[in-house]
């Protein structure tokens, strides 16, 4: 398979999810034997992570690795596709100048897509903390053929980089599930204001949820089945909701920096809590709490439950074993590692 073909399959929505599988895989192995960076999610466990001040910027074979998680390059990749569709319409006769921020060392939410396009179209800019994975990206744009396009590295802190100019879109997947350990939200306060008001920030919303559920029946029923229907699950799953306890809007993202508070032991920045009540209930001791995620990539294209490695639930340990009428204050909690904290408030 060489990289239209890929990209076809990736495209068609009508690929079995077997032949996406291949698709990524062919995608995945190409861009290794090119770069000779092999994917690899628990790289050096740490060692060449870079422990930025707004989170964790993960090394060049854990950032290669994001590409098999295959729904959700399935789902970015078709997103990013129609999102640049969209602004050809809307900026007719302009080359769209698009960020691509945590490019990883493939670039693989938009290297697959660059051949449906002619050079002059479009303007990149392609940038990571990791000066590796900008020289992979390099690499692979040239193997590829895509040479020709208007392609520039930038080796920068994406939560502090300020571009030249307005851009149309910005691309960034720095996330891991409910939004720990990477710096998605610190990304997308500082790229999304840096926007043509009408441009695009991929992806478009991000929620967490806190619910209780069974997580270990619900790990059963998406083991039964190939593809997960997050619809048929939740249908299938008693889950009982607590509360959204994060939305991340890009053009609500600065304004949320902008108020977050310093926590109370006064050590990090978080954002507006919220209150969760655990209920009473006579079977509780059947249900977790715990943390789903669901990404708006652009327009129809989402990742929900179970559907990716970005969207597993979390399981909040700190509340384990639940009490029913227990009240606690969640709040995101901003810094080198951000993550939802958890603090029990006494009862009224
Ligand atoms: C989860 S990987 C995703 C890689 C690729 N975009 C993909 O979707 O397959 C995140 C990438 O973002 C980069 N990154 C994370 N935080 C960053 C930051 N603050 N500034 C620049 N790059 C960052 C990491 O180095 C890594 O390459």
């Amino acid at each position: 398979m060489n990289i239209n073909t890929i990209s076809d399959t990736i495209l068609d929505e009508t690929s079995s999810p077997e032949a996406l599988r291949e698709a990524l895989d062919a995608f995945v192995r190409l861009c290794g034997e090119i770069t000779d960076i092999r994917p690899d999610p628990s790289f050096d466990a740490w060692a060449e992570d870079s422990l930025l001040e707004a989170g964790v910027a993960i090394n060049p074979q854990a950032a290669a690795h994001c590409a098999t998680d295959c729904q959700r390059s399935v789902m970015f990749v078709r997103g990013v596709y129609a999102a640049i569709n969209v602004l050809k319409v809307r900026f007719p006769g302009t080359p769209l100048e698009i960020l691509y921020a945590g490019c990883g060392p493939f670039g693989t939410l938009l290297l697959p897509l660059l051949g449906r396009f002619s050079p002059g179209e479009l303007k990149l800019y392609l940038l990571d903390f990791h000066q590796r994975s900008l020289d992979s990206v390099m690499l692979l744009l040239a193997e590829f053929g895509f040479a020709a396009h208007a392609a520039q590295t930038v080796k920068a802190d994406a939560c502090n980089y300020k571009h030249t100019g307005e851009l149309h879109l910005v691309i960034a997947e720095a996330m891991q599930k409910s939004l720990e350990q990477e710096p998605q939200f610190a990304v997308t306060a500082n790229l999304a204001p840096q926007l043509y008001p009408t441009g695009v920030f991929i992806p478009q919303r991000i929620d967490v949820s806190m619910c209780l559920a069974d997580l270990k029946h619900e790990k059963e029923l998406c083991g039964h089945s190939q593809k997960i229907d997050s619809n048929a699950l939740e249908k299938s799953a008693t889950r009982y909701l607590l509360g959204t306890v994060g939305t991340l809007l890009p053009e609500h993202a600065f304004e949320q920096m902008q108020l977050a508070q310093t926590n109370s032991d006064g050590r990090c920045f978080e954002l507006e809590p919220t209150i969760v009540v655990i209920p009473m209930m006579a079977d509780i001791v059947g249900f977790d709490a715990a943390l789903f995620t669901r990404i708006c990539v652009f327009g129809q294209y989402w990742l929900k439950d179970y559907e990716s490695q970005i969207t597993l639930p979390l399981k909040c340990h700190e509340l384990s074993p639940l009490t029913g009428g227990e009240r606690y204050r969640v709040s995101y909690q901003l810094g080198s590692y951000p993550k939802f904290h958890f603090e029990r408030l006494n009862s009224e």
